[in-house]
This record gives structure tokens, C-alpha cells and sequence, in this order.
């Protein structure tokens, strides 16, 4: 009984010593507009200023505004043979989200990770340009590692933005995982 017990107790040490060394890097962006006439990208891009500096940027046109009906599909995939579905696969009214971010902890979670650097910050309508600018690895880093409770390797959060119903923007963000 005891042994089992240390048992237990070494797996969850070896397992929180690989949580604290786990670190994102990001390896790649894509994005993509089904309808340019509706809403397409100005730019989406990673920029390396040096060894430790890397970010991502992103801004989003809005052309039929006002925006009032927003939901956002996330999901994240883990790279085997091929992408495949890993853990998470939600889908948010991002409306809704916006009036009561507790009401969607893993929402909250992702939406965390990137709020200080976007305009994304209020509910409907939206009738302005959205903003991704310079979200840094460093700071998703700081906001993840000690709770990441996956393997290393590489992953993509992938995320359709459908604006009334109807799918109109996709963004990529692949990660790798060491
Ligand atoms: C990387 O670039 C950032 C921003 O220019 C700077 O603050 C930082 O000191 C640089 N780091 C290194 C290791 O050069
Ligand atoms: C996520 O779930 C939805 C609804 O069940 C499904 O239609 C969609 O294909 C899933 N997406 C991924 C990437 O698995
Ligand atoms: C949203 O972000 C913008 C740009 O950072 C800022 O000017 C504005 O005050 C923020 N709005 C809210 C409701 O937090």
C-alpha cells in the first residue's frame, strides 16, 4: 500500500518537474478569409527580433459592419501522422462570452492569453478594424507553462470565426512544444 503511495507520489513530482520545463514557441501562422468581401486579413505574421523576442501580429478588416453575431470555434490539434483533434474543441458565442467571460473557463483560459495584446475587449457590435499586435511568446509562456498538461511536440490552435452564422475568417497558430 505504502509503495503505491510513493508511487503516486514520485509520478506526480516527475509529472509537475515536466510541466515547469515545458515552453511554447510558435512555428508558423496561417490566415485565411472565405469571404474578403465580408472580412479579410491587412496582415498575419510572426516576426523573430532575436533569439528571445518572437511575436505575432494580425489585423482583421471588418467591411459589413456593424458586427452583432459572433461565435468562434477553437480547437487544438497535436501533430502525429498528420494533425489530429487534441483535448479541446470548443465553440463560443463570443457575443455572449464578452458580457460574462466567467461563464466559459476555457474561453477565459484562451482569451487570456491574448487580451492585454488585442482590441478584442468589449461584446457586440463590433464596427472597428480587430487588432492582434505583437503578442510575444514570452508572454503566452509566462501565462501557460506551469499549468500545460501535455506532452512536448508540436500543435496547431486552429479557430473559424463565423460572423452570423456563416464561416468567414480562419486563423492558424502553430506551437511547438519542449
Ligand atoms: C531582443 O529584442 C528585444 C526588443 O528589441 C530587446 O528588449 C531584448 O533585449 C533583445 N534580447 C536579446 C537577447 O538581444
Ligand atoms: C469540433 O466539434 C464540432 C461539433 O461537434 C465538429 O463539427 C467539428 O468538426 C469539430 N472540429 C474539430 C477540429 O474536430
Ligand atoms: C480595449 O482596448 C483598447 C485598445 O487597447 C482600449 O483603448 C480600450 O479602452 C479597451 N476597452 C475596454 C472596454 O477595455
Amino acid at each position: 500500500m505504502i509503495s503505491i503511495i510513493r508511487l503516486v507520489q514520485l509520478s506526480v513530482f516527475l509529472c509537475s518537474i515536466h510541466l515547469a520545463i515545458s515552453k511554447l514557441e510558435f512555428t508558423n501562422v496561417k490566415c485565411f478569409s472565405h469571404q474578403p468581401e465580408f472580412a479579410l486579413y491587412d496582415y498575419c505574421f510572426i516576426k523573430s527580433i532575436n533569439r528571445t523576442y518572437k511575436y505575432i501580429s494580425m489585423k482583421v478588416k471588418l467591411l459589413k459592419t456593424p458586427v452583432v453575431k459572433v461565435k468562434v470555434n477553437a480547437a487544438i490539434f497535436q501533430r502525429l501522422n498528420g494533425y489530429k483533434p487534441f483535448l479541446y474543441n470548443v465553440t463560443v458565442d463570443a457575443c455572449r462570452f464578452f458580457k460574462n467571460q466567467k461563464s466559459n473557463p476555457v474561453a477565459f483560459y484562451l482569451y487570456n492569453l491574448f487580451k492585454d495584446y488585442s482590441n478584442l475587449n468589449h461584446s457586440c457590435p463590433y464596427d472597428h478594424d480587430i487588432i492582434l499586435e505583437k503578442l510575444s511568446i514570452n508572454h503566452v509562456n509566462t501565462q501557460v507553462t506551469d499549468v500545460l498538461p501535455v506532452p512536448h511536440g508540436d500543435y496547431l490552435f486552429h479557430s473559424d470565426w463565423y460572423i452570423s452564422d456563416i464561416k468567414r475568417l480562419t486563423a492558424d497558430v502553430y506551437v511547438k512544444i519542449y
